[in-house]
């Protein structure tokens, strides 16, 4: 039984007292009424130790949004695993399609990221989607197999049945274009086979598989009810504590 995972995606949003204002207002609506799905809340890095403070003792999980593959180095500017295990961090979201966009990440440097992450016990929130013109070209089975098999390649089956695999179809980011939940569900299971190729049907029984891309209140539900979509990575709507709150009941 998958557990389903609701991860808040921050992105470059809020400072540590906003920070620290949502987890209050979110902690103060959690106790009227919980909810049975895992929650995450993946936060800028100057806002983690804060988060981990506001959080600990809560069911509610600590996640980054980067990190460097290599262990430590002359790398300025850059955040390790270990110093984001050291915070207790739970998850990291890795190869998110505005870093591959914006900041020139490669399947290559994700994969290497995956590996770096499971070996400090940080569980990826590993990223795939296709862009619209690859959708429109028919590619998108194409694009999606060749992001998953390059990003999980020697993870091994131990890994890849505790990975988090997040499928956002880059049009659906930010543009309030959500995929149907009939084409979120079949890139999800389609992933799952492509998981099961590589590491056998167990570890791909066990992967979760969130969808991402304009998810929010309104068409949570659907989206969350579908078989192979296990879970959701939420952006803008992961900013307001009863947005987010009711994202994560549905
Ligand atoms: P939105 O929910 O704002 O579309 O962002 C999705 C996303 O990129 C989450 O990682």
């Amino acid at each position: 039984m998958r557990i389903k995972l609701i991860a808040g995606n921050w992105k470059m949003y809020k400072t540590t007292a906003q920070a620290v204002a949502f987890a209050r207002g979110f902690k103060a609506l959690c106790a009227a009424g919980g909810t049975k799905n895992e929650i995450a809340v993946c936060a800028p890095f100057t806002q983690l130790a804060a988060l981990k403070a506001e959080f600990g003792g809560s069911a509610v999980r600590l996640g980054a949004q980067n990190m460097h593959f290599e262990e430590e180095g002359a790398y300025t500017g850059e955040i390790s695993a270990e110093m984001l295990a050291e915070i207790g961090v739970d998850y990291c979201v890795i190869g998110h399609s505005e870093r591959r966009l914006y900041f020139a990440e490669t399947d290559e440097t994700v994969n290497k990221k995956l590996h770096t992450a499971f070996k400090h016990g940080i569980t990826p929130i590993f990223c795939v989607g296709e862009a619209l013109e690859q959708r429109d070209a028919g590619e998108e089975f194409h694009v999606v197999r060749k992001q998953v098999a390059a990003g999980l390649a020697g993870i091994g089956a131990k890994n890849a049945a505790s990975i988090v695999i997040a499928y956002e179809p880059v049009w659906a980011i930010g543009t309030g274009r959500t995929a149907t939940s009939g084409q979120a569900e079949e890139m999800c299971a389609f992933i799952r086979g492509e998981v099961g190729k590589l590491f056998g049907g167990e570890a791909a029984g066990k992967a979760r598989i969130q969808y991402g891309g304009s998810v929010k209140p309104e068409n949570a539900a659907e989206i969350l009810g579908m078989p192979n979509i296990d879970g959701a990575l939420v952006g803008g709507a992961s900013l307001l504590p009863d947005k987010f709150l009711a994202i994560c009941g549905g």
